[in-house]
Formats: C-alpha cells, sequence, structure tokens
C-alpha cells in the first residue's frame, strides 16, 4: 500500500492540518481558522479538533492567532499497518528530513485504539527509530522538543507533528493565578459567544485571576493570542526564522494602540485583585483595564450608565459558597444587576450547573458545552430584561 505524505516540497505547499481544542469549541476554532486563512472542513461539533487545510504560513498563522485552540497538528502521513514490520517499512518511507532538524530534539508519542498494534510504547518505538534512521534526528529529550504524534485507530496509522508544542492556552503571561482560574482558551471563547465586538463596554465583576478582561482586552486590540510565546513549528525544517519574525511583526503592526472601549475587571478578594493587575500587565494591556477590589453589588462596572454592554464572569462553581443558598443569592444578585443596566446589555457566564445559573432569572440559552477535564461546562448567554430589585448583600 502506497504511503500517503503530505510533505510539502515549497512554502505553498497545501498542507493537512488538524487544529485541536476543547470538545465543545469546535464552531468558534472553525471561525477564527478561517479568519487566519485557513481551508476549514466541515467541523463536527464534540470532536475536539478541527481539519483545515493551509500552507506553513497558515500553519504559523494559526499558531500565533488562535485562541480557542490547543494544538495545530500537522498531518505528514497516513497508512494502514498491521504488524510491526509493516509500520516499520512504512514509517521508514516519510520524508522526515523535510520536517525534522538534527539539532531539535525530537519526542514521540502514541495512542491506539480499535487495532491489532495497540502497545503503545512499541508503536512509539518503532517510529522513533524510523525517525532517526531517516533524518538523524536526535530523540534524546534534552530542551524542547518537536513532539510527533502516532495514532493508531482501526488498523490505520495517523502520524503528525505538533507544530505547537506547549499548548496554545498557556499564552505565556499567566503567571499567577487566583482561585479557580479559568483556562484562556475557554475565556477566550465566552468572550465571543457573547458577541462582544470590542466597542462597547465590557465587565467582568468576579474577575479572579483577570483571564476574561485580558483575552478580551487583546480581543479588542487585535493582539495576537500566542504573541508572548514560541511554538515547536518555528523549529521545523523548512522554516525560516525570518519568516517567523515577519510574521510576528505584521501581527503585532495590525494592532491597535488602546481597546477604545472601557473593560472593567472586579472581585471581593485583594490577592486576586493585585494578581489581574500583574497578569494584565505581563500581557501588555495593563492601561486597558480598570481593576478594582469590590464585591459584586458594589462593583462600579456594573453602575455604567452606557446603554450597551457586556457582562461576561464566571462565577464559583458552588463548592466554595458553602451552601446551595448562597449560591442561589449570587446569581439572582448578578440577574438582577445585568438587568438594572437596561436592554442593551449582554450577560454571558460559563456555568457547571445549568440549574443554578438560571437563578439569575435572565432567559439564558446555551451558545457552547465544552468538555473541560471531564468536566462539562456551558457557555450561556442572555440579553438583559427587567427582573427583581438586586439582593445586595453580595
Ligand atoms: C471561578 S473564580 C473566577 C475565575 C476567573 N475567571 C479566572 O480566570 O481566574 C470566581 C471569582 O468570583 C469571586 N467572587 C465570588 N463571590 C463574589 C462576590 N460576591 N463579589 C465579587 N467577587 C466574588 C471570587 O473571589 C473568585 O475570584
Amino acid at each position: 500500500m502506497r504511503v500517503d505524505c503530505g510533505a510539502p516540497r515549497t512554502m505553498s505547499e497545501v498542507l493537512e492540518l488538524f487544529v485541536a481544542c476543547l470538545p465543545g469549541l469546535e464552531r468558534l476554532v472553525a471561525d477564527e481558522g478561517r479568519a487566519l486563512g485557513a481551508e476549514v472542513l466541515d467541523p463536527q461539533v464534540g470532536a475536539g479538533g478541527v481539519a483545515m487545510r493551509g500552507d506553513l504560513r497558515t500553519m504559523l498563522a494559526l499558531n500565533l492567532g488562535l485562541a480557542c485552540a490547543s494544538h495545530v497538528l500537522l498531518r505528514i502521513a497516513k497508512f494502514r499497518a498491521r504488524h510491526f514490520g509493516e509500520l516499520e517499512r512504512k514509517a521508514m518511507q516519510v520524508p522526515w528530513g523535510d520536517w525534522l532538524r538534527t539539532d531539535v530534539p525530537v519526542a514521540v508519542r502514541a495512542t491506539a485504539r480499535r487495532s491489532r498494534l495497540h502497545h503503545t510504547v512499541g508503536l512509539a518505538e518503532r517510529v522513533a527509530a524510523a525517525i532517526a534512521a531517516v533524518s538523524g534526528a536526535s530523540l534524546e529529550v534534552e530542551g524542547e522538543p518537536v513532539t510527533v504524534l502516532v495514532r493508531m485507530e482501526d488498523d490505520l496509522c495517523t502520524l503528525s507533528i505538533d507544530s505547537s508544542g506547549r499548548p496554545l492556552h498557556e499564552r505565556g503571561w499567566r503567571l499567577e493565578t487566583a482561585k479557580a482560574p479559568l483556562r484562556e482558551d475557554l475565556a477566550a471563547a465566552l468572550v465571543r459567544a457573547s458577541g462582544w465586538d470590542g466597542r462597547i463596554p465590557f465587565v467582568d465583576p468576579m474577575c479572579g485571576s483577570g483571564t476574561l478582561a485580558i483575552e478580551a482586552a487583546a480581543f479588542a486590540r487585535g493582539l495576537a493570542p500566542g504573541r508572548a510565546r514560541g511554538f515547536a513549528g518555528e523549529r521545523l525544517a523548512g522554516v525560516a526564522a525570518a519568516g517567523v519574525a515577519e510574521l510576528r511583526a505584521a501581527a503585532a503592526a495590525r494592532a491597535r494602540a488602546s481597546a477604545g472601549t472601557s473593560i472593567h475587571a472586579s472581585d471581593r478578594d485583594a490577592g486576586a485583585v493585585e494578581i489581574t493587575q500583574r497578569n494584565a500587565a505581563r500581557a501588555g494591556v495593563a492601561a486597558d483595564l480598570v481593576v478594582e477590589h469590590a464585591a459584586l453589588s458594589a462593583a462600579s462596572g456594573l453602575r455604567s450608565g452606557e446603554p450597551r454592554g457586556v457582562v461576561v464572569c464566571n462565577p464559583p462553581f458552588g463548592q466554595r459558597l458553602g451552601s446551595p443558598a448562597a449560591l442561589a443569592a449570587l446569581w439572582q444578585t448578578l440577574g438582577a444587576k445585568v438587568a438594572a443596566l437596561g436592554p442593551g446589555w449582554t450577560l454571558a457566564v460559563l456555568a457547571a450547573d445549568r440549574r443554578a445559573a438560571l437563578r439569575c432569572g435572565l432567559p439564558l440559552r446555551s451558545a457552547f458545552l465544552a468538555d473541560h477535564g471531564g468536566i462539562k461546562v456551558r457557555g450561556l448567554v442572555a440579553t438583559a430584561t427587567a427582573t427583581a430589585a438586586p439582593d445586595e448583600s453580595h
């Protein structure tokens, strides 16, 4: 059987990519991929990623510009393998040297499902041996390696290179966290699901480490999510450092100098507020944020006289509040505060307990349901409507 290798010989050759994300975020990732110039192939919700096509430059642009994704995988070969001899022979036909440099360490990881070859250590060893023999790449992991992924499913072997390296939600600026921090990709997903266009006020009255407000500021300014970190793809053969630098410079040149609207972040925990300020400074958006130490009931962002705006937050999931009654009261206060802002305002929340969230009294609709390490979390969005007066105890 032919070994189907998608290895390019030119910068413009079309590559098969798989952009991995938290299951549930596929549509948002597909929209982002299109905006970054990739050809997006029919996203399947729950698949844990989206197949895309694009050239090497697009692959790098995705790594730099995707906010809601985890990894950009470069599919380099696909073939049937029913025994180790077949795997070894076909893995030796892959032109590894087109991709892997001899001065960059390589790691190999394998997964297997419903396949005769199911011993993942053996799979990784065979492919690693082929890589070493064909490209001369070093498999001794010292320093940050480029990872080759071997996926066996129904006797079909897919070989990919992880062009991201560390997961993309690790932006490089969140060096400190308060309690229960939200992953940056989920925060970015909620900001997008809120429908916020970056031109009307944004408020997070329970900001914790500031993730939502910082992602919002970056979105409003058009700052690339990956601006403060590197990618494994920058260390592949055929990727010139000058080309990557040019891509980064072009992205930076497109960014706006300031957000152009107010972005409020507040929390009742003084430590969280300080962490938000420091994270915002590291992210280069401190000047875009108003950060305040205040309880929900006193947050100045929720007393805006503006006719339109968004309130985007993830209230505590419950356990820490002590009682279901306290959780219900918190959601009621949040709903009443947003309703009081007027019908031009939108509430977007991330919640693990939809019933608790509905205590806010606003007609929340589900924007996405994501699987976050086994916990189902829902992005819920509502437009403000009149409701009961706020309970000022929160
Ligand atoms: C789940 S955490 C938010 C995490 C945050 N999105 C992040 O990424 O770090 C919930 C936050 O709500 C805050 N909080 C809880 N009750 C509050 C209240 N009544 N007023 C203001 N903040 C409150 C907590 O201090 C905590 O920082």
